[in-house]
């Protein structure tokens, strides 16, 4: 197969090597970023697929919600940028931002942030859920369990195609979120569940359901309240990653928003995405000292060791993550309020990052870190287990599944996500009866 470009028409023509077979695909031009080859009809018309595990080179959908040019570090939400967003912004006005395409009025942002909070109660038969589970249980097996069974509380919220189902849907979970993640810590610890105050902001509430008990008063720090929204920020959406794409996915097929965000929940999970915030830490914990980065980072580059830089790379950023820039201040002015003049993991990690990239291998690949790199620090500084990390992550992420989910809802050349592959297993052959064998 061999390929040209053609700008002007906006097509690319591909030719089949030794054919005489070609065809135009029409390239698509977004508002900004690259073109995109439409390749929809090279099986009806060529009879080839295209190969890409992975999906590096693969626009699986449209989208208007998030935009992340990687090469220079750059990323907008409904093109604003994360930077004046993490500046000027809360978590709920972002959330509306996702959602609706646009930044609230304030009419709009004290009904949205209305529509939220009424909706952080939990039905109390869920409560059974918990005891189910044993107390050493990890929080994001829990949640997965509980965001799923949602769907089994929420009969009236099944009908996908109707927009005010989905308006209440997206409440219930952005409101939900929090309790039944600040629930999963206080069955873990053996503490009461604390029930949300719906007078406390969104990060406010779920940092007091996090540390109230119900045998004193709690008043939660407003700057850690603070830091904790600009966590909620940075993790909202962040366009067509695992998780999101797994939420798509599932969503493709029609099923409740409930199981899909449950999908996206368990693919978080994992080590090369969500988890890494945990990995992290359990890293610098290994590593222990300043002294001992260098044998670290020669196994890091050693392929056979399977160990990784966690918290460094990433698909799309060849460049600094933003998100990772604005973490790492967020990270000293919390340890300041904290009293936490200095922190040993944070000076490791800082001392980590500065070597890696200093250092050929991690130069050469463009591997810089990521959101996940200085999150922990800032977590377990504020009082987090390190097995709730990438439960916060998904507290965050819920809104931006969410608007990923309605977006392809809405959209009208939606399909069921049904991938091809290449098929290198035994051709036909005929069955041999056990005796035979
Ligand atoms: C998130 O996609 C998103 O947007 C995700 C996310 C979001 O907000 O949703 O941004 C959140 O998931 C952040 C990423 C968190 N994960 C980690 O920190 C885990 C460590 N990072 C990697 O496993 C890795 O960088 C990935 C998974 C993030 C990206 O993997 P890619 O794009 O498939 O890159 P790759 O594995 O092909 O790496 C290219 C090269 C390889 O070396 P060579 O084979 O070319 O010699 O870089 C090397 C890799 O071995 N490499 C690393 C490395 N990451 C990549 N080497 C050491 N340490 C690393 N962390």
């Amino acid at each position: 197969m061999s390929g040209s470009t053609t700008n002007a028409g906006g097509s690319v023509t591909v030719t089949l090597d030794g054919t005489n077979k070609s065809m135009k695909l029409p390239l698509l031009p977004g508002t900004i970023g690259p073109e995109v080859a439409d390749i929809r009809k090279l099986y009806s018309e060529l009879g080839i697929f295209t190969y890409d595990p992975g999906y590096g080179g693969t626009a699986a959908c449209e989208s208007k919600i998030t935009y992340i040019d990687g090469d220079v570090g750059v990323l907008l939400h409904r093109g604003y940028p994360i930077e004046q967003l993490a500046e000027h912004s809360t978590f709920l006005e972002v959330a509306h931002l996702l959602l609706n395409g646009e930044l609230p009025t304030p009419a709009e942002k004290h009904d949205f942030e209305q529509g939220v909070m009424r909706h952080t109660m939990l039905h109390e038969q869920l409560r059974s859920f918990y005891n189910g589970f044993r107390r050493d249980a990890h929080p994001m097996a829990i949640m997965c369990g509980v965001v799923g069974a949602l769907s089994a509380f929420y009969h009236d919220s099944l009908d996908i195609n109707d927009p005010e189902v989905r308006r209440i849907s997206a409440f219930r979970l952005i409101a939900k979120m929090p309790t039944i993640a600040a629930w999963a810590y206080k069955y873990a610890i053996g503490q009461p569940f604390i029930y949300p105050r719906n007078d406390l902001g969104y990060a406010e509430n779920f940092l007091y359901m996090m540390n109230a008990v119900p045998a004193e008063e709690y008043h939660v720090n407003p700057v850690l309240a603070r830091a904790m929204d600009l966590i909620l920020i940075l993790h909202a959406d962040h366009e067509q990653n695992a998780s999101t794409s797994t939420v798509r996915l599932a969503g493709s097929t029609g099923a409740n928003p409930f199981a899909c965000i449950a999908a996206g929940i368990a693919s978080l999970w994992g080590p090369a995405h969500g988890g890494a915030n945990e990995a992290v830490l359990k890293m610098l914990r290994e590593i222990g000292h300043v002294d001992n980065i260098p044998g670290f980072l020669e196994k890091v580059k050693d392929k056979n060791s399977g160990v990784l830089l966690m918290g460094f790379g990433h698909r799309v950023y060849k460049n600094y993550d933003p998100r990772a820039k604005i973490m790492q201040h967020t990270c000293h002015a919390v340890l300041k309020e904290l009293g936490i003049k200095d922190d040993p993991l944070l000076d490791l990690a800082a001392e980590l990052e500065r070597i890696a990239l200093h250092d050929e291998y991690f130069i050469s690949r463009k591997l810089y870190p990521n959101v996940d790199f200085y999150s922990g620090i800032i977590l377990k500084a504020m009082g987090f287990p390190t097995s709730m990390f990438t439960v916060l992550f998904a507290v965050a992420r819920t809104v931006g599944w969410f608007s990923q989910w309605k977006e392809m809802i809405e959209d009208p050349s939606q399909r069921i996500g049904r991938p091809r592959q290449v098929y290198t297993g035994p051709t036909q052959r005929d069955y041999v009866a056990l005796d035979q064998r």
